[in-house]
C-alpha cells in the first residue's frame, strides 16, 4: 500500500490566522511526519449547501501562502462556470459536485487544460454507478461521508460501499482515480476508510480541533497506515 495522504481542512481553522493555521500543518524543515500532504479548501457558496465560506480571492492568497498543494473542494452551483478560476488562481486539485455540474465531462477536461487535477464529488445518498463512465476522465474522487456543509458531523460508515466499489475499479484497472474521503475522518473512524480503499483523508475537526495540528496529521497518517 502506498503511504496514506493527509489532507487537512482549513474549514475548521482560524479564519483570521489562516496564514499561521497553514503554517501549522506544513511540517518542520525537510518535510516529517507532521507535514500535510495537501491543504483541502471548503468553498461554500450558500446555495449548494447551507452555509458560506470562502472564494476565489482567499484561494489566491493560500497559494502565496504556502507551498502545500491546495485541494479545492466546490460545494457550489454552477461550477462549470466557477471551477476553472480555482486551477487558474493555482489549485493543484479541483473537486466538483457531479449533483451541480451541468457537464462534468467538459468541466475535467477544461480543468485539466487548466493545469489542475480534476475532481469529482458525490453526497453521501448519490450512487457511483451512474457516474462511471464520467468518472474516466477524472483524476481524483472525493466520497462525502457527511453531508456537505459543515465540520463536526459524524460519519456515515454506509458510504464505505463506494470506496470498496472504487478501490476494485481502480485496482483492476478500470478507472485511474485518487479515492479520497470527506467528513467525520477522526482517530476512531480512519482505519475503517483506510480498510476500504481511502488513498486520501480529508480531517478538518480532528487537525484543528488538536492542540498540535501538525501531531494531530502524523497520528493520523499512522492510523490509516496500520
Ligand atoms: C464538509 C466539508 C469537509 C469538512 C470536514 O462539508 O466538505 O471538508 O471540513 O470536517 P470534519 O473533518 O470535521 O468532518
Ligand atoms: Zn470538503
Amino acid at each position: 500500500a502506498h503511504r496514506p495522504l493527509i489532507a487537512p481542512s482549513i474549514l475548521s481553522a482560524d479564519f483570521a490566522r489562516l496564514g499561521e493555521e497553514v503554517h501549522a500543518i506544513s511540517g518542520t524543515a525537510g518535510g516529517g511526519a507532521t507535514r500535510a500532504d495537501w491543504v483541502h479548501v471548503d468553498v461554500m457558496d450558500n446555495h449548494f449547501v447551507p452555509n458560506l465560506t470562502l472564494g476565489l480571492p482567499v484561494v489566491q492568497s493560500l497559494r502565496k501562502a504556502t507551498d502545500l498543494p491546495l485541494d479545492c473542494h466546490l460545494m457550489i452551483e454552477d461550477p462549470d462556470r466557477w471551477a476553472i478560476g480555482y486551477a487558474e488562481a493555482g489549485a493543484y486539485n479541483v473537486t466538483v459536485h457531479v449533483e451541480a455540474a451541468a457537464d462534468p465531462v467538459m468541466l475535467a477536461k477544461n480543468l485539466r487544460a487548466a493545469g489542475a487535477k480534476a475532481g469529482l464529488s458525490v453526497k453521501p445518498g448519490t450512487p457511483l454507478e451512474d457516474h462511471l463512465d464520467t468518472l474516466k476522465h477524472y483524476d481524483t474522487l472525493l466520497v462525502m461521508s457527511v453531508e456537505p456543509g459543515f465540520g463536526g458531523q459524524s460519519f456515515i460508515p454506509d458510504v464505505l460501499e463506494k470506496v470498496r466499489t472504487a478501490r476494485r475499479l481502480v485496482d483492476t484497472g478500470h478507472l485511474k482515480l485518487v479515492v479520497e474521503i470527506d467528513g467525520g475522518i477522526n482517530a476512531d473512524t480512519i482505519e475503517q476508510a483506510a480498510e476500504a480503499g481511502v488513498d486520501c483523508f480529508v480531517a478538518g475537526s480532528a487537525v484543528y480541533g488538536a492542540e498540535d495540528p501538525g501531531k494531530a496529521v502524523a497520528a493520523l497518517r499512522d492510523r490509516a497506515a496500520r
